[in-house]
């Protein structure tokens, strides 16, 4: 087992913050892949003066399959990366290492502030109404350290939760077969998995940085009314108020966007360009090796 127990170790993690020094720093975010993208689009919308600096770890993908200590020391890894072109918040965009290695990466990168997309995921779907029924659609690994069943109860102790592991819809996002016969007939067949009564809950929650690009597809195959909650807007706003609360807001007039991968940019730029609404060339991303 990984020293500190389950978690890998991130040693070397002693940023220093100073507001002065660190206000012009860009936010990093980080997700296994090119599904975080999501969030860097919700990120730009609320914070369009912040520089954003985005790791996908293409080559590792998918981290939802792979057990807590890989899972920890992978996002350890590209949190370094981050960390050493010098940032001043950490967005863990991805929902697999939000479960599994949040509370280690906070407290070993202290005191550079960490935030994840499952607390603001929960947040935004105990908004639906109090005592709801959930579906949290998510990876193996999300899933299995119950993570949304969790940080939903800490927040509506009558709500009713139910978690779905959907590792194809990965694949599909990844592909960009996010819409037609296909797409809709794999989230049939997960939500055929449940037992009759769970099929129609209030809302489904996309537990998963790629489900947003589903979202519509998902849409079509639920009871019609159903919410369908992603943490994407809820996590910029988490930003938003972290950079407040602590002098770190960025005063420039724009804010701009590096990429970085580690493998693939083609494939990169084609998908990721999907995830973020706008089009991107191989060579808009600097592939790294971590
Ligand atoms: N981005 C991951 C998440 O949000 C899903 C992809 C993966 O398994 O790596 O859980």
């Amino acid at each position: 087992m990984a020293e500190g127990g389950l978690f890998h170790s991130c040693h070397g993690y002693n940023a220093r913050m100073n507001a002065t020094q660190t206000r012009p720093l860009p936010i990093g975010v980080f997700d296994s892949g090119v599904g975080g993208l999501t969030v860097l689009k919700a990120l730009r919308e609320a914070l369009p003066a912040e520089d954003l600096m985005y790791l996908g770890d293409t080559a590792r993908l998918p981290y939802g399959t792979k057990s807590p200590a890989s899972i920890s020391r992978y996002a350890c890894q590209a949190t370094r990366h981050l960390q050493q072109q010098g940032i001043k918040l950490l967005v863990v965009a991805c929902n697999t290492a939000s479960a599994v290695a949040l509370d280690a990466l906070r407290e070993q990168m202290a005191p550079l502030p960490v935030i994840g997309v499952v607390e603001p995921g929960a947040t935004a779907a105990v908004g639906t109404r109090p005592g709801a029924s959930h579906l949290v659609l998510a990876t193996e690994a999300t899933v299995r350290l119950g993570a949304y069943r969790h940080a939903i109860a800490a927040r509506d102790p009558g709500a009713t939760v139910r978690e779905l592991a959907c590792e194809m819809l990965v694949s599909l996002a990844e592909e960009g077969w996010t819409t037609g016969d296909i797409a809709t007939a794999v989230i049939r067949r997960y939500l055929g998995l449940l037992p009759e009564e769970a099929r129609a809950p209030d809302s489904i929650i996309l537990g998963c940085t790629h489900f947003p690009l589903l979202r519509d597809a998902i849409a079509e195959v639920v009871a019609p009314g159903t919410m369908i909650v992603d943490s994407a807007s809820t996590t910029a706003q988490a930003a938003s108020t972290m950079l407040d609360d602590l002098g770190l807001r960025s005063d420039k007039p724009a804010g701009g966007l590096r990429l970085f991968a580690t493998d693939g940019a083609s494939r990169f730029a084609r998908v990721g360009g999907r995830f973020l609404g706008e089009s991107l060339d191989a060579s808009d991303i600097t592939l790294v090796d971590l």
